[in-house]
């Protein structure tokens, strides 16, 4: 059985960096990384990314979760709407929920990630119908997340998975 799996979900790309880089940070070879639709269930640990989805991870996510059942799960993910701490607990706690029971859970990891384009482009003509704090907001939002994952998320999540590794000498 090996030891470390790294599953993810990534339709642009950003979680699919965060993947790589735990990946790389896993030490040893009993170690896979997989897109979810490929991914095996015979691992000891589960690091399985998401991209936020409507405020949760995809279905896709959902039903891998559903169907892992005494593993040690940690989670991570990346979010259009960044910078605040409470919206990535909000998340996280959201998707730990969909985690079976008979897991030990070993935390998440969650950064910003990048829209694309045409999210902007239906922000600016939104703003052309009507200019309000609102809109200019998300714009400033989108506009703070263009750069993400950038190298102190990847770092972030480089130290996340050590963590997730002491924890699991400790135990
Ligand atoms: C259909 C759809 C719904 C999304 N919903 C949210 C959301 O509710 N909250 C959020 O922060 N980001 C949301 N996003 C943005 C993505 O989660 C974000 O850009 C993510 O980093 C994409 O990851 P990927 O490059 O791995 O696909 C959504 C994106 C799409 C396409």
């Amino acid at each position: 059985m090996l030891k470390y799996q790294v599953v993810y979900a990534s339709r642009t790309g950003n979680t699919q960096k965060i993947a790589a880089k735990i990946f790389e940070t896993l030490p040893g070879t009993s170690k896979d990384i997989q897109k979810v639709e490929e991914a095996g269930k015979e691992a000891d640990v589960y690091f399985v990314g998401f991209w936020n989805d409507k405020g949760t991870c995809s279905g896709s996510i959902m039903d891998y979760l559903s169907e892992l059942h005494g593993r040690k799960v940690a989670l991570f993910g990346t979010c259009g709407m960044g910078g605040s701490r409470e919206y990535f607990d909000q998340v996280a706690h959201r998707v730990e929920a969909l985690i079976p029971d008979d897991n030990e859970y070993l935390g998440a990891f969650l950064c910003c990630g990048k829209m694309p384009g045409q999210v902007l482009e239906r922000y600016k003509m939104m703003q052309e119908v009507e200019d309000s704090p609102r809109i200019r907001k998300m714009i400033q939002v989108y506009e703070e997340g263009m750069l993400h994952p950038d190298e102190a998320d990847l770092d972030k999540a480089a130290r996340f998975t050590r963590e997730v590794l002491e924890k699991l000498q400790k135990a």
